[in-house]
């Protein structure tokens, strides 16, 4: 019987993303006005929207963060409620603005534009050992944006440890390109791993994703699940290794559906459930939302997965 009142807590990035799509949507500078066919504007933020995607597979999920008092801030916490996240740890600050991602997005690829604002302004003193205790699972989804958190993420990672939590990762891209600080500080407290295929490749310093799974898996990791985009997914665990292609969709962003897929894995992990169903749920999270513009239109509730 489980008598902690979240399955999961998230912490991190709450901001929004302003989606700009069409065939043609490079900006021309010297005052060149161009028109654009469409936008989308949407909550964005890699933990926010794990944390939607969580509460809509039915997992007890609390997030911690900040927005600023604005109306982007108010169209995190709207969005966060209705997929049912639990928000009463989101602090609204009016001495900062929500961060903004401007995405530009023809057919089939991105280019991001981020101004951070609430993004990295968690301290880790923030996650406190009363938080960390009130969940089963602790999931953290984009380390190398967080560049004020980080150097505090390990001690998290421990604190949740020492209080019995299982931990999940998603570094997400480095725009730094560094790919430090993972492999020795933060796998070894990892339970599951959720690189896509190029980050693995970084992060490991690997020839290829067998040997790099390899490295995860000695460095301690319990479950690492590899995302593919369009390609599809792998996980590996002791002695496992499944690898299942997806059909591709077209018509959406790829915004939201590593994070998503996340989420879906980790629904089916905390249930305890075979890997394979894990990452078939995974999948058809990632694939839902890759379908759609912006990274919660397509999510999934868990009686669609079931
Ligand atoms: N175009 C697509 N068609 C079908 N399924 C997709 C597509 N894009 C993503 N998926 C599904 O979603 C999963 C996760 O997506 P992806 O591999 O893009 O993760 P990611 O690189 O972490 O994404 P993000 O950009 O959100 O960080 C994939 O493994 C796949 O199952
Ligand atoms: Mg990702």
């Amino acid at each position: 019987m489980n008598t902690k009142p979240y399955d999961v807590l998230t912490f991190g990035d709450l901001c929004v993303d302003l989606i700009i799509t069409g065939a043609d949507v490079t900006p021309q500078f010297g005052q060149v006005e161009k028109l654009v066919e469409n936008y989308t504007l949407e909550m964005g933020g890699s933990c926010s929207i794990f944390a939607c995607q969580a509460a809509r597979l039915g997992l007890r999920t609390a997030i911690l963060g900040r927005v600023g008092a604005d109306s982007f801030g108010q169209l995190m916490l709207d969005r966060m409620n209705e997929a049912g996240v639990d928000t009463r740890f989101v602090t609204v600050d009016p001495a900062l603005k929500t961060g903004l991602g401007i995405a530009l997005c023809p057919p089939g690829d991105r280019a991001i534009l981020t101004y951070l604002g609430t993004v990295n302004v968690l301290q880790p003193q923030d996650v406190t050992d009363e938080l960390l205790a009130s969940a089963r699972h602790l999931h953290h989804g984009s380390y190398y944006l967080h560049t004020g958190l980080r150097p505090g993420i390990p001690q998290i990672f421990r604190r949740a440890k020492a209080l019995g939590l299982s931990i999940s990762l998603d570094t997400n891209w480095d725009p730094a390109e560094r790919w430090d600080g993972v492999m020795d500080e933060l796998l070894p407290m990892t339970d599951v791993f959720f690189p896509n295929d190029q980050e693995a490749l970084h992060i490991s310093g690997a020839k290829d994703l067998d040997a790099a799974a390899r490295a995860f898996l000695a460095r301690g990791v319990r479950v690492t699940a590899l995302k593919a985009g369009a390609k599809g997914a792998r996980v590996y665990a002791g002695g496992v290794r499944l690898e299942r292609p997806v059909e591709p969709v077209s018509g959406g962003d790829s915004i939201g559906a590593g994070d998503s897929f996340d989420a879906g894995f980790l629904a089916g992990w905390l249930r305890g459930l075979p890997l394979e169903r894990c990452l078939e749920i995974g999948m058809a999270c990632g694939r839902s939302v890759a379908g759609k513009i912006g990274g919660v239109a397509g999510q999934l509730r868990w009686d669609e997965v079931a």
